[in-house]
């Protein structure tokens, strides 16, 4: 084989399907001795290293002992220009968007700020094991430049777009319905498509947008193939009741949206903690999806996300830290949250949906399963080593694990970016811890 093979050898693990439709055990692929090959950038094949290494011959085999190889993480719902507010203290949602976020984000207006932080935001990602992200940029066009350089830089597969706020927002940090469709256009025409990068549609919420504006975004959406559409859905109970008295005329806050044709197989909904079964009917009959975001979810006090329900519905959901709500970067932290969350409503997220939420089922909420998600032949070859030993008491704490769920759970449970040796994107190394 020619010198654009590579072989990665370790315990190797991803998701193949949903455990909510198949069960935990046809959910997975494991080799405990395992081999991933990687052809300029792809996945070539997986399997036990007694089988591959034999037909190797030539080819460049980099061994990583007491370790596990999965895909890299998903992150379906984060903010960039939010990295320097995280841990913001004392407000829940709308007072804590006044209070920081709005102030944290007039910044992004300046180019060069914008490129200091996307620069610090991939690499945090990185370090975090999260190879793709679905983003919030700011209002200001440059900041979605500026993210978008970055990232092709680093050939990652990145997803993000310039936020729509033409209302109850400070002057300083509003467009208008006709400049926010402009500057988007504009956005889609430079980034959507090129190199591993597409654009998302981005009202920042319904309570900041006019209908003006929310037409806007559903005239994008209709005028390009394959944009996402990003927002904000019934996050916080305040936000709620403001929704309602903002728009009488629709009975609830997901047919704000519906009303503007923003439902699509590549619409995601950051948060939706308070729907209702009708919503969730309505979600998965368009393909829509859900970030399920629970360190935000926590941390701003908005409630806990009822996954039981989404499931029932299916209703596709990813795993956001929604970063800087969220308190983590992590995903590894992520879970260990979001099993808490689900602790807390009497449900068991086993290790398996865990696995499958922060990567393949992010993939598939957005449409993305035939390029990232799991180890699939022709899959872009984004994965991640995880270090059994990264810290005294993980490494104690594994030796005790009887098998590999209980050896995931505790991954997942006291994990973090110390856990992440190496992360590798379209078969480059972009993080070496
Ligand atoms: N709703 C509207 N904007 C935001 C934001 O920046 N973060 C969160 N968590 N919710 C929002
Ligand atoms: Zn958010």
């Amino acid at each position: 084989m020619t010198s654009h093979v590579k072989a990665y050898r370790a315990a190797i693990l991803h998701s193949i399907a949903d455990p909510a439709l198949v069960g935990d055990a046809q959910s997975y692929e494991y080799f405990e001795d395992g081999v991933l090959v990687v052809d300029n950038g792809q996945v070539a094949k997986i399997g036990h290293a007694k089988d591959l290494l034999p037909t190797l011959k030539g080819v460049d085999v980099i061994e990583y002992r007491d370790a596990l190889i999965t895909p890299g993480f998903i992150d379906t719902h984060i903010h960039y220009p939010q990295t320097g507010m995280i841990a913001a203290y004392g407000e829940q949602l709308l007072d804590w968007l006044n209070t920081y976020t709005f102030p944290t984000e007039k910044q992004f207006a300046d180019p060069a700020h914008a490129a200091d932080v996307a620069q610090i935001f991939l690499k945090e990602l990185l370090r975090n094991g999260t190879t793709t992200a679905l983003v919030f940029a700011s209002v200001h066009k440059q900041s979605v430049d500026a993210f978008f350089e970055a990232s092709q830089a680093l050939n990652l597969r990145m997803i993000a777009g310039k936020v729509m706020m033409d209302r109850n927002a400070p002057d300083y940090l509003t467009d208008t319905a006709q400049s926010s469709y402009d500057d988007s256009k504009e956005l889609i025409e430079r980034w959507h498509g090129k190199a591993r990068l597409h654009y998302a549609v981005t009202p920042r919420f319904a309570p900041t947008s006019t209908p003006e504006q929310l037409a806007a975004a559903g005239k994008l959406l209709a005028e390009y193939d394959d944009l996402y559409m990003h927002t904000h859905l019934s996050e916080n109970v305040d936000e709620i009741a403001w929704v309602k008295s903002l728009f009488p005329e629709q009975k609830g806050y997901l047919d704000v949206y519906d009303h503007f044709q923003l439902l699509s197989e590549r619409s995601m909904f950051a948060h939706g903690v308070h729907l209702c079964d009708e919503e969730c009917q309505r979600l998965a009959e368009t393909g829509s999806a859900v970030s399920h975001c629970p360190t935000s979810n926590l941390f701003l006090g908005s409630g806990l996300f009822n996954l039981k329900q989404a499931e029932q519905f299916k209703v596709n959901v990813g795993l956001g830290t929604d970063v800087g709500a969220g308190t983590s970067f992590s995903m590894l932290q992520t879970l260990n949250e979001a099993y808490k969350v689900q602790q807390l409503q009497r449900n068991k997220l086993s290790p398996f949906k865990s696995l499958f939420l922060a990567t393949l089922g992010g993939a598939q909420a957005l449409r993305l399963d035939d390029k990232i998600g799991s180890f699939a032949q022709g899959n872009d070859a984004d994965f991640i080593v995880l270090d059994y030993h990264a810290t005294p008491l993980l490494s104690y704490r594994l030796q005790q694990a009887k098998n590999l769920e209980e050896k995931l759970f505790v991954l997942m449970t006291i994990g973090d970016d110390r856990a992440v040796q190496e992360t590798f994107a379209a078969g480059q190394s972009v993080h070496k811890r």
